[in-house]
């Protein structure tokens, strides 16, 4: 399965995202457009993006009834990007109907279908709030693992889950003899800012525990130097040799 590096644009307007990008030169990022950006910039700044060359992971995270969610999909399948997302939370069938949506999409516009992931619980949850917030009595990994196989009974490709977890969906899979994947945010450099973040690891530790993808946001994003930042990514994840 392919393992990058995506980076996590949240950024507010199309000025800024386009002025980051300009940064990395020749260096094509795969990025990350989320609710912030989108609901400022809209469907134009993706398509901007997509033709400058980049893969884009769209994570709008939808949750809603399935006709919805399928309507809604089926705007997102034409957009060329090449993942999206829902809440796993949302049940088995909007996710299955999620997938119908962004199929058919996708055919409309001749373009080719996106993967479809479903984000299991936010890497800002932690097993306090699961418990005595959201009032689930399963454990965090339980309740994981349980989103994950919906997911994958309705045909989704994956999951966005923290790196801690990663190993323990993909040995789940394998067992099974599936390829399931498994894109995880939650990503801090070594001594580096937590922010809002509580199930983390290092770019190196999510390779050592089977990520096939690491969204990384503010510790590029909101580096002194964004372009090394994201080099050291990409070293510390795609290759044996951790850059210290
Ligand atoms: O800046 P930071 O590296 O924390 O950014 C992480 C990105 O990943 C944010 O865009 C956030 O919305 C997203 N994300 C997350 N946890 C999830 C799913 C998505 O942090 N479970």
């Amino acid at each position: 399965m392919a393992k990058d590096v995506i980076i996590a644009c949240d950024f507010s307007s199309s000025e800024e995202t386009l002025a980051f990008l300009d940064k990395m030169g020749d260096r094509k990022p795969f990025v990350k457009i989320g609710m912030e950006l989108f609901y400022a910039a809209g469907p134009e700044m993706v398509r901007q993006i997509v033709a400058r060359g980049h893969k884009v992971f769209l994570d709008l995270k939808l949750h809603d009834i399935p006709n919805t969610v399928k309507k809604a999909m089926a705007n997102l399948g034409g957009l060329g990007v090449y993942m999206c997302n829902v809440h796993a939370a949302g049940g088995v069938k909007m996710m299955a109907a999620a997938k119908e949506g962004l199929l058919a999409g996708a055919e409309k516009a001749g373009s080719e279908p996106p993967m479809l992931i479903a984000v299991t619980q936010l890497t800002s949850t932690d097993d306090d709030m699961l418990k005595n917030e959201l009032l689930i009595g399963a454990s965090m990994n339980d309740t994981i693992l349980k989103y994950a196989e919906n997911a994958a009974e309705a045909g989704l490709d994956g999951v966005v889950c923290s790196p801690l977890e990663a190993g323990m969906i993909s040995d789940h899979f394998d067992k099974l003899g599936k390829e399931f994947m498994t894109v995880t945010p939650g990503i801090r450099f070594a001594g580096g800012s937590v922010d809002d973040q509580k199930r983390i690891t290092t770019p190196r530790q999510a390779r050592e525990r089977g990520s096939d993808y690491i969204v990384v946001g503010r510790p590029i994003t909101a580096a002194a130097d964004p372009v090394a930042a994201y080099d050291k990514c990409v070293n510390d994840f795609l290759t044996d040799n951790e850059e210290m």
